[in-house]
């Protein structure tokens, strides 16, 4: 198989870093840059995220700084109380520390260069609010036939039980920028949407976290940025374990057989009580007003193999499972 071309917008974060790490591990993904937009941290933290990670583990990806703030109004209060003050769970971080340098270009000319660069063959993962891929195709709509496959970890449609974890219909990266995803998830290219609905389902426990501390040579770091995590999940009642929201997106990408989907057009509420609120249309029938109408179909992900997502994380991160 030839890798992927891959390039993973993110706002690191504890389950970006393990999806970062994952992906730049995996010998399936050829990992071009990172692309940073604010979510789980202020911009500037996430950036320096995304930097300490390409220099602790000697990643060959290029770094790009996005979006400070969504497309319309100011950013939300960062989810400290998730991811650490940090965005790393507050483990020890020199602040003077030199991480190194990013990419001159903002985020969204960065994409335009490399999809541009590489027609057809560039994979998108997006994990965290969708402000530098909106940014990218209103100023280049000619990058979106161009792109393989956009990939994101976002929304909540209700299956498996599984609505939203801002506000009760809400998933975060959608309601960080509702106005970005809608015109992402409206755009006519393939979109991919691995949301709660599988991400609730895929649950990383302690042992988890053990077993890769002992045999992977990332282990360390995801065990000690990890505590902080398995805390604020207990909080919301799930004693053991935390769920592996980012980390799904590349396994779609690499074994999209694991995932169940369905397709149709999808949107996203902009305003009011369900702000954020992913819908899609699943019915064929004629309304005389529809919203939905016209709109490329989209495939969403309702169903997952668990087991073989967390399996293909342990056995891709540790010199033996
Ligand atoms: C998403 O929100 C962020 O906190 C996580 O990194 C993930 O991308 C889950 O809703
Ligand atoms: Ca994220």
């Amino acid at each position: 198989m030839k890798p992927i071309k891959m390039i993973i917008d993110t706002d690191p974060g504890i389950d970006d870093v393990m999806a970062i790490l994952f992906a730049h591990q995996h010998p399936n993904i050829d990992l071009l840059g990172l692309t940073t937009v604010i979510g789980n941290g202020t911009l500037e933290t996430v950036t320096r995220n995304a930097l300490l990670l390409k220099k602790y583990f000697n990643l060959a990806c290029d770094v790009a700084k996005g979006a400070d703030k969504p497309l319309q109004g100011e950013a939300r209060e960062e989810p400290t109380f998730v991811h650490g003050d940090n965005g790393l769970g507050n483990i020890e971080i020199d602040e003077k520390e030199d991480f190194g340098k990013i990419d001159p270009r903002p985020a969204c000319d960065y994409l335009i260069d490399q999809i541009r660069a590489n027609p057809n063959e560039i994979t998108l993962v997006a994990i965290g609010q969708l402000t530098n891929l909106a940014l990218a195709i209103e100023k280049a709509p000619d990058i979106i036939p161009l792109v393989k496959q956009v990939i994101i970890m976002g929304g909540a449609f209700g299956y498996n039980g599984h609505f939203g974890n801002v506000t009760p219909v809400a998933e975060a990266n959608i309601y960080g920028d509702p106005w970005a995803a809608d015109k992402v998830l409206t755009a006519k290219w393939d979109v991919v949407i691995v949301g709660l609905d599988v991400t609730h389902q895929v649950i990383m426990k302690n042992e988890h976290f053990e077993q890769l501390k002992e045999n992977s040579q990332y282990g360390q770091f995801i065990y000690d940025i990890s505590r902080f995590y398995l805390n604020f999940y207990k909080t919301k009642g799930l004693d053991n374990g935390c769920a592996v929201h980012d980390s799904s997106a590349i396994f779609y990408a690499l074994h999209p057989e694991l995932f169940k989907t369905i397709k149709g057009p999808v949107r996203v509420v902009t305003e009011g009580i369900t702000k954020g609120q992913t819908v899609i249309k699943t019915s064929d029938f004629q309304f005389g007003i529809d919203e939905w109408k016209e709109m490329p179909h989209q495939t969403v992900c309702v169903d997952v193999d668990a087991q073989a997502c967390l399996d293909l994380y342990q056995t891709t991160m540790c010199n033996c499972k």
